[in-house]
């Protein structure tokens, strides 16, 4: 039987329920702030890229960490409804954003502290087609990381667990100086995610 990476049902579970209470968008707001309290991330000020952002509630969680001197650039093929005073929402494919322009129009420093992805393809049950998928968008997500984050910044990508766990791990390897993997205790039992969680930027 083919199983899809992420089952398309939705089980309203502790995490969804806690996130309702506190009003995020998504229960997936709890493997940014594992992530984020585990390797003590996001702070003041700082300028932030959320890649695959929709419905919001990793913006949400990273525009209270970083307070009103900083900035999150947050986007998604998918709009999103919420109104936060230093996130930027923007509808469109990763794809081909032409982000150094996006930049310019809405002012944000060329580089940033943290380049997150949570992205994750539409899946379709074939689960070679979908690990395939999946990795394209770690691949996407870690070029702009390259090309933007500043020296010593952050890198979180979630990738759905395949053959090609350790090249990616190894080309990550390449950008940063500190690499971990780590399994949100928020994921849900039956998904394949892993999320690569790279510190240290070395720059060019
Ligand atoms: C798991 S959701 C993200 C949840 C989000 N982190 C949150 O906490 O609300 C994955 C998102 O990736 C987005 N996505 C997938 N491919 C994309 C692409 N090429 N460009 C922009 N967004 C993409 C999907 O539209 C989907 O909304």
């Amino acid at each position: 039987m083919v199983r899809p990476l992420e089952m398309s049902y939705k089980v309203k579970d502790h995490y969804f329920h806690k996130a309702k209470a506190q009003n995020y968008a998504a229960r997936s707001v709890f493997k940014l702030e594992e992530i984020d309290q585990k390797y003590r991330l996001l702070k003041s000020g700082h300028h932030v890229l959320d890649l695959g952002a929709a419905p919001g509630s990793w913006s949400q969680y990273a525009s209270k960490k970083i307070g009103s001197l900083g900035k999150v650039l947050a986007i998604d093929l998918k709009p999103v409804s919420l109104n936060l005073p230093n996130v930027v929402f923007l509808e469109g494919d990763v794809n081909d954003l032409g982000l150094d322009a996006i930049l310019s129009q809405y002012h944000f420093n060329p580089k940033f502290d943290h380049v997150l992805s949570d992205m994750a393809p539409k899946t379709t049950g074939i689960r070679f087609a979908d690990q395939a998928a999946s990795l394209e968008l770690c691949e996407l997500a870690l070029g702009i990381a390259v090309q933007y984050l500043k020296p010593g910044g952050n890198f979180v990508c979630k990738f759905f667990q395949s053959q090609d766990f350790q090249t990616f791990r190894q080309e990550v390897k390449k950008y940063f100086s500190k690499n971990y993997v780590c399994v949100p205790k928020s994921t849900r039992k039956e998904s394949k995610e892993v999320f690569f969680v790279a510190l240290d930027f070395l720059g060019h």
